[in-house]
């Protein structure tokens, strides 16, 4: 860890964890699929944006605050699961956790997460947690794991909905982060109590990290329905994340789901797919008359890029990388000064749009570039 670093913004923080990590890891991290294509789309997408201040509105100061399926948070940025934290960090996600919960917001844990998810979610109380899983091919197993998320008053499932197979990655497990894999780390929260997953366990890291990818990137044949098994079984809301068309939305609330994700899953899954705040206004008229949450993720780094989305009818933006990089360069510290550098910048952008609070952010204050353009011919 570098002592005297100070990061201005996330940019800063991805500069360093490139530094500090090991290079296999931090491509791990830091690589999209295929092409790459939709990776870099993330990176431009929110420069399309252009926003549209107003003036003069007599505010002295605003108010972030708001909330997620009736849990109050600090601001509209929670932290997005991302599976391995052990390599960012060796306390993992009970590292991230800190950060995350002393910001007040929500973290999603990874069903790959490095940490058993209940050393998390009991050493912080109080803390906001969210339970990511995939359709896995076991149900027993999968039962299993939402009963337990339950027990240990995770608030919600968020079931993951672009991951039935693995896409072809630019980089995946590098010699040494499989060296570690198999000396010190495994994806532990597939254990519980299961025989198939016990016998994999047994067996050993390389068997048991087989086995997971086949139970959770195995294809399995899974329809809408779905949604609803996974509602009832977990009595829990259910989140389904990895949404790019209003179809697909309507599909998922018409099926069960409290609230929708709009993801690319950070340029890793299906590439050519969509940037994100390109869907965003499909999805908000897709969903028009129902209850259900939008939240959205994928390439998101400044105050700016989430008033985009505030702007566009995103209820709340999530990070995936920036949480990875805060952990790797300064621990819980880190994690927490990427949530208030957004949030300060974020702070920023609505005093100089004239938003005192979170609601009164609205569609107007933002416009893409070709309409502006246009418009002004
Ligand atoms: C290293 C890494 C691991 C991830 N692991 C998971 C995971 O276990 N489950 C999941 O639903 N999404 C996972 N994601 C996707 C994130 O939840 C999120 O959609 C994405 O990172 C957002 O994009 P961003 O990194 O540009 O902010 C992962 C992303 C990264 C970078």
């Amino acid at each position: 860890m570098s002592t005297r670093f100070q990061a201005v913004s996330i940019a800063d923080y991805e500069e360093e964890a490139l530094k500090v990590m090991g290079g296999d890891a931090i491509a791990f991290y830091n690589s999209g699929s295929d092409g790459e294509e939709t990776l870099k789309e993330n990176r431009f997408s929110s420069t399309r944006y252009r926003i549209r201040p107003r003036i003069m509105r007599g505010i002295s100061h605003v108010d972030m605050t708001s909330s997620i399926l009736g849990h109050s948070i600090t601001f509209p940025v929670c932290v997005a699961p991302s599976a391995w934290h052990r390599f960012a960090n060796l306390k993992g996600e009970v590292e991230t956790a800190k950060g995350v919960t002393s910001a007040g917001v929500v973290m999603n844990l990874s069903s790959v997460a490095t940490v058993r998810t209940e050393e998390v979610t009991s050493s912080f109380p109080d803390g906001l947690f969210f339970m990511q899983c995939y359709c896995l091919g076991n149900k027993r197993l999968q039962e299993l794991m939402l009963r337990e998320a339950k027990r240990q008053g995770f608030k919600a499932i968020v079931l993951s909905v672009d991951c039935s197979v693995i896409s072809k990655r630019r980089k995946q497990f590098g010699p040494s982060m499989l060296e570690r894999i198999n000396s010190e780390m495994l994806p532990i929260n597939y254990m519980q109590n299961e025989e198939s997953s016990r016998r994999a366990e047994e067996e050993g890291p390389a068997a048991f990290l087989e086995y997971f990818m086949n139970m959770a990137h195995g294809a399995t044949p899974v329809g809408l329905d779905f949604i609803r098994w996974i509602k009832d079984t977990s009595e829990l809301p259910v989140i389904t994340k990895g949404i790019l068309t209003g179809k697909a939305a309507r599909e998922a609330v018409e099926h069960g789901a409290d609230a929708v994700w709009i993801s690319n899953h950070g340029g890793r899954q299906l590439d050519f797919s969509p940037s994100t705040l390109d869907v965003l206004t499909e999805v908000v008229d897709a969903l028009k008359g129902t209850n259900a949450e939008i939240y959205i993720d994928s390439g998101f780094r400044s105050g700016s890029d989430v008033f985009k989305a505030l702007a566009l009818g995103a209820r709340a933006v999530f990070l995936g990388r920036p949480i990875l990089w805060g952990l790797a360069v300064r621990g819980s510290d880190g994690v927490r000064d990427v949530l208030d550098i957004i949030k300060e910048e974020l702070r920023l952008c609505m005093m100089l749009s004239g938003c005192p609070d979170i609601n009164s952010i609205t569609k107007n204050h933002v416009i893409n570039e070709s309409d502006y353009l246009a418009a002004k011919l």
